[in-house]
């Protein structure tokens, strides 16, 4: 059993190689019951800011996990910095253990820092870092990837840069003319704070993940982010999905409005 979230389809991808039983999170996080067992329970999901989203949190926070082996993998674009060590204290906190916590470096979808053009033009060799987590997992190995000294002085960098995390820090953005109502960044955000109405998108709820799917998925392209930090869109013509994952799955994995 693997759970997941997903903006842009790189965990997704991750979690459809590492198991066929998927539960995304964004789906189930309003359920009463959220009590799982397995023999094996997987969680994979990207960084921001070197942390998992606030809504993997809370469902590690609220979920009670029966496992033998526990396994996190975050997915990331550029740098992990402590990212590891920092979920492992989220996973602690909650009581639970996880025996095995490794990154895997994707695409960064990250628009503020990357062109999504440039970003896809380079191999990462997905396949081949998600084969040998795959083996580890496979056989059970028990191993928390190493943070170093200069991973933990970057994520001090950046915190003294942003002083929050990213849901309020990265998420600032705006629906332009160019939208035409179509409702595909609603159905694609996993906290279901976008609604649409008099054929235009807005951001109506507080719960945003900063997942950038909807920006991500518009299809005209009509969501723009604002400038932060003096950090601008590096290119703001080009958005990104992962290549094996399909709109359909992001909708379903995201979807908060019932149809
Ligand atoms: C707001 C935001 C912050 C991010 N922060 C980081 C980061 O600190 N380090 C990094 O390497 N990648 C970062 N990324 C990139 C994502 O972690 C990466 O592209 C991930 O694979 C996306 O997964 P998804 O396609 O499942 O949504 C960030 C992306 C976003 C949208």
């Amino acid at each position: 059993m693997i759970f997941y979230f997903t903006g842009t389809g790189n965990s997704l991808y991750a979690a459809k190689t590492l198991d066929n039983n998927l539960i995304s999170i964004p789906q189930i996080m309003n359920s009463e019951n959220l009590v799982f067992e397995d023999d094996k329970i997987g969680i994979v999901c990207p960084i921001y800011g070197h942390e998992m989203p606030e809504m993997v949190k809370e469902f590690i926070r609220k979920s009670e996990l029966h496992t033998d082996y526990l396994y996190i993998i975050l997915t990331y674009g550029n740098r992990h910095a402590s990212a590891v060590e920092l979920a492992k204290k989220t996973i602690e906190a909650s009581g639970k253990k996880a025996d095995y916590i490794a990154t895997l470096l994707t695409v960064d979808n990250f628009l503020p820092g990357f062109d999504m053009a440039e970003q896809m033009k380079i191999d990462k060799k997905v396949d081949g870092q998600l084969a040998s987590i795959k083996a580890d997992i496979d056989a059970g190995r028990h191993s928390i990837e190493k943070v170093t000294l200069m991973d933990r002085a970057a994520h001090e960098g950046y915190m003294k840069l942003v002083k929050h995390q990213p849901e309020t820090v990265w998420a600032d953005f705006e629906f332009t003319d160019a939208c035409i109502g179509c409702g595909i960044c609603a159905k694609v955000c996993p906290a279901g704070c976008i609604h649409v109405e008099n054929q235009k998108a807005a951001r109506t709820g507080e719960n945003c993940q900063a997942c950038y799917a909807c920006i991500q998925a518009c299809p005209k392209n009509a969501i723009k982010m604002k400038e932060l930090f003096g950090f601008a869109e590096k290119n703001p013509d080009v958005r990104y999905r992962n290549e094996h994952i399909q709109l359909s799955e992001i909708v379903a994995a995201n979807n908060q409005n019932a149809e």
